[in-house]
């Protein structure tokens, strides 16, 4: 790997994330030694290709110089999270293997003595990174615990790995201001410079119920400067993990640089909202001059486009130069207990990495598996035009169908039967999944796949469409995916998540699905990613060669397999130094 690595070029990104005092208590509550199911701790549910350290609690990652790197937040200690949470280290030539280094970032000066907390970084016009990350502080005499931002630079710019980083004796670089809630005060942003030539960066705040998007500005990135109004704000409670990025013209799959900030057409603002865990975004419209952003769609922040109507949180996109791509990965927490991931040993994955743009209605990010991932794909099944009738389902045959990337374009003949739509559940799908889930027959849908299924179908989770008709005529698509019966152990979280896919998409009778199953992950993209669900899972029977996949209509309507290609995914190599 360090022959690899020393003759690779990069450029990095990075990630992070942060807990709120009200997560860390909910994980931190402690459980009484209940007894953990065997089938939870079993490594049939370790995953095989989303990236996760050997042991413990982690979440968020960043590229730079030929080298991807991962940075997450991870716990030494234990898998929940505390007080002594440092910045884990991985890096990849490929997003898919990882070599974990040593942690790049651990708690040792005053202002990040109790915690290393979420941050970004960003590659300066040197071409040397440079990481800024929330540091937890704590008033002398007392155990009340506030929020800075701190910087970190390479202390060897010409190692590859980037493995030490140091601290300059000038930190923090950024306290709470006297008017700030100062444990309310995280997540720096990636840099950029404006037309001014000064540096801005996003803090993520709440005051009162209002989240914000502070500004800071800098000349020498040594002292910041708070502009007057945040870049934006919005009564959603607070913005964790604020991310904020140009995108290309609609339609292009190409990723900017935030050094085309000031020329880009269209920009992304993403908030992390705490309490409900979901990643929230708009595109709007940014002022260099005035460092105020406007979203296209004024209610765009309260009537939620999420990245992900799963469990995906706090994540971060950067900015791959070596395929001008932008990609965006998420922290995926467990849907277990806190408890079996104490006897698990381990708690936290990354989502796939993504490739995101601006869809070519100007109105949504697309996002997609990076292409890397199919070098994984071993063992191809293929099923053509096929016709699944009302209430059957047929079975993929696969060898083995727990680690597998299933892509699959269904066509619907007619829409006549559709169900209407209660207009009630226009801003609620998730409400209407919880209605109208997987086993409720329907008019046209539910179809869609079963997955991590046992064959006798007693577990199984459904990944499925479901298309009703409103009174204008037009059709609205429902995307859920529905763990209700996903195991046969109790004590999980199985909910029934659901996202509406743009309907326009079905204009041609057909509707695309493309499905990577990972043992307890099901991460699903709808419509080539206008609408992605990620879900965990834990099956106690339906795991290894004893997992299945199948295609199911409980629909009147017939539907057809227009055509479906499965593949079996081989490991993702992931080594400690
Ligand atoms: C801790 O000290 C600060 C500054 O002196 C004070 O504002 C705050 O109220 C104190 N907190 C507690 C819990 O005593
Ligand atoms: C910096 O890293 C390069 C490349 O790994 C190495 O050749 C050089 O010796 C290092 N310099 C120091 C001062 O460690
Ligand atoms: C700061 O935020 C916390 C968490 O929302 C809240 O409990 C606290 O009351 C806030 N403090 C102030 C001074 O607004
Ligand atoms: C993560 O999942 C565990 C187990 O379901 C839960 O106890 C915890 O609250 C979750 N943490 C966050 C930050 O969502
Ligand atoms: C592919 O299928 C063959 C049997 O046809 C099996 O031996 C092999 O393990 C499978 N590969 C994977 C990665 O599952």
């Amino acid at each position: 790997m360090a022959s690899h690595v020393a003759g690779a070029l990069v450029s990095l990104l990075l990630l992070q994330l942060a807990v709120t005092s009200h997560g860390v208590r909910r994980i931190l509550a402690s459980e009484a030694t209940a007894a953990v199911p065997p089938s939870i701790t079993s490594p049939e549910l370790r995953t095989g290709y989303h990236f996760q350290p050997s042991k413990n609690w982690m979440n968020g990652p960043m590229y730079y110089r030929g080298l991807y790197h991962l940075f997450y937040q991870y716990n030494p200690n234990g898998p929940a999270w505390d007080h002594s949470v440092v910045w884990g280290h991985s890096v990849s030539l490929d997003l898919v293997n990882w070599m974990t280094l040593e942690p790049a970032i651990s708690p040792s000066i005053d202002s990040d003595k109790f915690g290393c907390w979420s941050g970004s970084a960003t590659i300066l016009p040197d071409d040397t990174p440079m990481i800024v990350y929330t540091g937890i502080n704590r008033i002398q005499g007392n155990n009340t615990f506030y929020q800075v931002q701190n910087v970190a630079y390479p202390k060897n710019a010409s190692d590859p790995l980037l493995r030490e980083w140091v601290k300059p004796s000038y930190n923090p670089i950024i306290s709470p201001e006297a008017d700030l809630n100062a444990t309310q005060f995280r997540d720096p942003t990636t840099a950029w410079q404006g037309p001014d030539g000064l540096w801005r960066l996003l803090v993520g705040n709440e005051k009162g119920q209002e989240g914000r998007a502070l500004v800071y500005r800098s000349s020498n990135r040594k002292e910041w400067r708070r502009a007057e109004e945040p870049l934006h704000s919005a009564m959603t409670a607070m913005w964790e993990c604020p991310d904020f990025f140009p995108v290309a013209d609609a339609g292009s799959e190409d990723g900017l640089d935030v050094t085309s900030s000031r020329d880009a057409a269209k920009h992304v603002l993403k908030s992390s909202l705490p309490f409900m865990w979901n990643d929230c975004y708009t595109i709007g419209t940014y002022d260099a001059g005035t460092d105020k952003y406007v979203p296209d769609d004024p209610s765009g922040d309260y009537n939620r486009r999420r990245y992900d109507y799963g469990t995906f949180y706090a994540s971060k996109t950067f900015y791959d130069p070596a395929k001008k791509r932008r990609v965006l990965w998420g922290w995926v927490n467990e849907s277990d207990t806190a408890t079996a991931d104490a006897a698990k040993g381990w708690a936290g994955i990354q989502s796939i990495p993504r490739k995101v743009w601006l869809d070519a209605g100007g109105k949504q990010l697309v996002q997609w598996p990076v292409e890397e991932v199919e070098s994984l794909r071993v063992n191809q099944t293929t099923v053509s035009e096929v016709v699944v009738k009302h209430g059957k389902h047929i079975e993929i045959e696969m060898y083995e169908a727990c680690q597998a990337d299933v892509e699959v374009v269904f066509e619907i003949p007619c829409l006549n039967k559709a169900e209407p739509f209660d207009p009630s559940f226009s801003n609620d799908a998730e409400k209407l999944c919880n209605v109208k889930g997987a086993d409720v027959g329907g008019g046209v849908g539910p179809f869609g796949l079963w997955v991590l299924a046992s064959s006798d179908l007693e577990e199984r989770t459904a990944v499925f469409f479901r298309v009703f008709r409103a009174y204008d005529g037009k059709p609205v698509l429902l995307m859920c995916s529905d763990t209700t019966r996903s195991s046969l152990s109790t004590d999980l979280y199985k909910p029934r998540v659901a996202g509406y896919v743009d309907a326009d998409n079905i204009a041609d009778g057909k509707i695309s699905l493309r499905t990577l199953i990972d043992r307890s992950v099901i991460e699903s993209f709808g419509a080539g990613g206008k609408t992605c669900i990620l879900s965990r899972v834990y099956p106690t029977i339906a795991t290894g060669r004893d997992a299945h996949l199948f295609v199911f209509n409980n629909g009147e309507e017939d539907i057809k397999i227009k055509h479906l290609t499965a593949w079996e995914m081989n490991n993702a190599h992931s080594t400690d130094q």
